[in-house]
């Protein structure tokens, strides 16, 4: 049985004061036991997470560099400084840097070995854009995302990885995917690492991303390759994140 994780991702969002509050009333919260809740704050409130929380939910980091150890690269975050802050988890090949960016598939890869090389769990972020989607392309451009990463690193990396799923078009927009098409793609992603390695896809997290509100929570957890979801606006709020972490307990 795959255990079901819920992550906020909050991006760009937070000052100290409100970060505070989120985590206050985060902490309120009654939160399942069957679910491992986590969060990935600005790196700018990462320690303050760390401790607010003080081990009651994972944090994580929404980016790191490419280098792992510390070194000469001006604006960037170490992988190691990510794990010497406390953290557990970090998002790699988000969407918004892909495509706002330009984060190649080459840097993601990069940045994912980088990830684990210290010890950091990564959770690859893949999805098609519309246009790809209308263009019915959506299982070829998500494939691609993911063998990226199983073509330079192989298919073991990801016993310690998730993957979250997040359609471009379903990002912010209050467009949630359906759950038969969450499923879709969900379904195709397990099966591309099943052919490699059965168990492993058994036992691979993959989330679902895009526009998941406390409404449309519980359908889309309930498909049987959905093992949770990385939220974004949603977590911004404790009653509604909290919500959420319920609704993917059973
Ligand atoms: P959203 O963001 O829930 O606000 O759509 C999800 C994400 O980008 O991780």
């Amino acid at each position: 049985m795959r255990r079901p994780m819920v992550a906020g991702n909050w991006k760009m969002h937070g000052t100290c004061a409100s970060v505070a509050e989120l985590i206050g009333g985060l902490k309120q919260q009654s939160l399942p036991a069957d679910v491992d809740v986590a969060v990935f704050p600005s790196a700018l409130h990462l320690a303050q997470a760390v401790s607010g929380f003080a081990g009651a939910v994972a944090v994580g980091a929404q980016n790191c560099a490419y280098e792992p150890q510390q070194g000469a690269l001006t604006g960037e975050v170490a992988a190691i400084q990510l794990l010497d802050a406390g953290c557990s988890l970090v998002l790699v090949g988000h969407s918004e840097r892909r495509l706002l960016l330009g984060e190649s598939d080459e840097l993601v890869v990069r940045k994912f070995a980088a990830a684990q090389s210290v010890g950091l769990t990564p959770v690859l972020c893949v999805g098609e854009t519309l246009a790809q989607r209308e263009a019915g392309e959506t299982l070829a451009v998500v494939a691609e995302q993911v063998a990226a990463v199983i073509e330079a690193l192989g298919v073991k990396v990801f016993a310690n990885a998730l993957v979250a799923y997040e359609p471009v078009w379903a990002i912010g927009t209050g467009l949630t995917a359906s759950p038969e098409q969450a499923q879709q793609v969900h379904e195709a992603i397990r099966a591309q690492f099943a052919r490699l390695d059965a168990s492993l896809a058994g036992e691979l997290r993959i989330l679902y991303g895009g526009s998941v509100k406390a409404a449309s929570a519980a359908e889309l957890f309930g498909m049987p390759d959905i093992d949770g979801g990385l939220v974004g606006g949603a977590s911004l709020n404790a009653d509604d994140f909290g919500a959420i972490c319920r609704a993917a307990g059973s």
